[in-house]
């Protein structure tokens, strides 16, 4: 049996509290250690306790309302946000394609940024340069490929994201909603790929609303509710029970 791709362990994570000042400045300034203290002990629960774990080559759909907790766990997988209680482990190479053009530089032509997502993967530039043909074709996005992608539409750095994680080989492959924003040929092109690397046993985790393909693609779905998990199990068990909730 190999070990699983990821293993959530009683995680949590919670973030510090925004406050306004109530009761006036006066009271804040003559009760200021007690204010601070409140300040900085309050802190918001994003995610709790939570136990879950991914085979190798499993598809996980994550689903639930917003501000559940999806991208947070996503955040988790990916390294770039810190469980504040328990461990999350990953025995995967991890390909996020988290918020919007994260991981690209915006001064930097599509191109570019091929090269640079590739290196932020560990790959070396050889590499990518083989690949580069094919994810520029993946990503059709014409001459703006050669333009800096501060000037490409959100459907458009969205195109680019999936076209690069999907490109270089991914094994643990994170995908938070970003299908949504592309028009309806690229989703179905980006489905198709997806099945392509389900059949090739590529892990996937998929964060989505689109009750539709989390029912196409995914082998198990967790839904999260208010931070916990609510229901683990076989896709269309869950994804009814979550329909008939909300
Ligand atoms: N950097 C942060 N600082 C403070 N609170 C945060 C931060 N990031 C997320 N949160 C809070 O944590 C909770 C979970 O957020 P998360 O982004 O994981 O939700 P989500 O399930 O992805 O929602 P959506 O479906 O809207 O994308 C939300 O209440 C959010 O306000
Ligand atoms: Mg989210």
């Amino acid at each position: 049996m190999s070990i699983p791709a990821v293993v959530f362990n009683q995680v949590g994570k919670s973030y510090p509290q925004y406050h306004h000042i109530t009761g006036g400045i006066k009271n804040f300034v003559f009760h200021l250690p007690s204010v601070l203290r409140a300040v900085r002990d309050s802190r918001y629960v994003a995610l709790q306790d939570i136990n879950f774990s991914v085979k190798q080559g499993e598809c996980l759909g994550l689903i639930g309302r917003n501000g559940a907790g999806k991208s947070t766990s996503l955040g988790l997988i990916a390294g770039v946000l810190k469980p504040t209680v328990g461990q999350v482990t990953v025995s995967l190479r991890v390909s996020p394609l988290l918020e919007l053009g994260a991981g690209f530089n915006p001064d930097l032509t599509g191109r570019e940024n091929i090269f640079l997502n590739g290196v932020l993967l560990g790959m070396t530039r050889l590499e990518v340069a083989r690949k580069v043909d094919e994810i520029i074709a993946f990503a059709d996005l014409g001459d703006f490929i050669e333009q800096p992608i501060r000037v490409y539409s959100s459907g458009m750095v969205a195109r680019l994201g999936f076209s690069v994680v999907s490109g270089l080989d991914p094994e643990l492959l994170l995908i938070d909603e970003i299908l949504a924003v592309g028009d309806m040929r690229f989703q179905e092109k980006c489905m198709a790929k997806m099945m392509g690397f389900k059949q090739q046993g590529v892990t996937m985790i998929l964060v989505s609303h689109s009750m539709g393909d989390i029912l196409k693609i995914c082998d198990r779905v967790i839904w999260i509710e208010n931070h916990l998990v609510k229901m683990v199990g076989e896709p269309r068990q869950v994804v009814e029970s979550y329909l008939a909730n909300v």
